[in-house]
């Protein structure tokens, strides 16, 4: 064959996965006004129950979104515990006694199926919880695109290998974020979820005791309530953002610039590096972080959804039908 044919032929393969990938039914805000109107207000309700029980749970919530959205994109993989078949992502170092709310999940759910079973999936259930949470933390709010579909599957691995490590230096944070096509700002705006939420002694003790670019002062606070060797106290607590720990705001940003990131991934986003600039001018202004962090979100909520007849709608969010 001829070397011009040939490359028309590749250039038409080429479009054809193109258009198979992007071509997808896509998600949209207005998915369930038909077929579950009362959802999104149900799905509110409970969700504001749960935060005012325990205003940590917005946090968790806000995490378990990014935690499913990064392994086989935005599907509640994250929810499914082990089966024969596979072992979920729960038990993967990133979640293990880590990601909470999965019965606030499991609670909404259940009030939804009352009113329109197997309509709503569990997948969407997760990402409107993120927003709800979000506005009742005082943080921005933003419309979310539904549409998910569950999936039938989850992956321990691919968890491993996904989610980010507290302990990732700057290249390997945007490589991750990148896989997602998301880029080092909007890795920069997703961050600033860390003005909310605590972490355990486990994930920050290594930079408390080892790192230099650490605030002294900060360093030893910390130090108080995670020892350098006792295993008994690694799930002690701190918050990330110590100045307004239920509060989505800006804070976090202020934070890095006087060294006083909780965790090692926190701190080098500030340290000299590209993204330095971008922290500081959240730092300067909230309206930008908040604007940043919405869209981000919306992007974050848009990785590789199952849409059309692919996954299924689960029954109870922690297994498959
Ligand atoms: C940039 C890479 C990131 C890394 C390395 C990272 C790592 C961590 C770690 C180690 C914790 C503490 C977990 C524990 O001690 O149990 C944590 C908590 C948290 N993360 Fe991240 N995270 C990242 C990005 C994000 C993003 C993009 C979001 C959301 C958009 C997010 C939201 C949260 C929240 C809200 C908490 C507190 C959760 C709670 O209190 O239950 N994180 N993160």
């Amino acid at each position: 064959m001829a070397s011009s044919s040939k490359l028309a032929l590749i250039a038409i393969a080429m479009l054809f996965a193109f258009s198979l990938k992007h071509c997808q039914a896509s998600l949209t805000p207005n998915y369930y006004d038909y077929t579950c109107p009362q959802a999104i207000p149900i799905i509110r309700s409970a969700i504001r129950i749960a935060i005012a029980k325990e205003r940590r749970m917005a946090a968790s919530l806000i995490r378990l979104h990014f935690h499913d959205c990064f392994v086989q994109g935005c599907d509640g993989s994250v929810l499914l515990k082990d089966t024969p078949w596979f072992t979920g992502e729960q038990t993967a170092l990133q979640n293990n006694n880590s990601i909470r709310g999965m019965e606030v999940i499991d609670a909404a759910k259940w009030a939804v199926e009352a009113v329109c079973p197997k309509i709503v999936s569990c997948a969407d259930i997760v990402a409107l919880a993120a927003k709800d949470s979000s506005e009742y933390v005082n943080g921005p709010t933003w419309t979310v695109k539904l549409g998910r579909r569950d999936s039938t599957t989850a992956n321990k691995d691919l968890a491993a290998a996904d989610l980010p490590f507290g302990g990732d230096n700057l290249d390997v944070l945007i490589a991750k974020f990148a896989r997602k096509e998301l880029n080092a700002k909007e890795m920069v705006a997703l961050s600033g979820a860390h003005t909310i939420g605590q972490a355990q002694c486990v994930t920050f003790r290594g930079r408390i005791y080892n790192e230099t670019n650490i605030d002294p002062g900060f360093a030893l606070h910390r130090r108080r309530n995670c020892p350098p060797s006792n295993n008994a106290e690694i799930t002690n607590l701190a918050p990330l953002d110590p100045v307004t720990p239920n509060s989505l705001d800006n804070k976090y940003y202020k934070n890095l610039m006087q060294r006083r990131g909780l965790l090692h991934s926190d701190q080098v986003l500030f340290n000299g590096g590209e993204t330095d600039g971008m922290v500081a001018s959240y730092s300067r202004d909230p309206s930008s972080f908040y604007a940043d962090f919405a869209t981000a979100m919306v992007k974050m909520g848009d990785i590789d959804p199952l849409t059309g007849s692919s996954g299924q709608i689960r029954k109870i969010c922690s297994a498959i039908n």
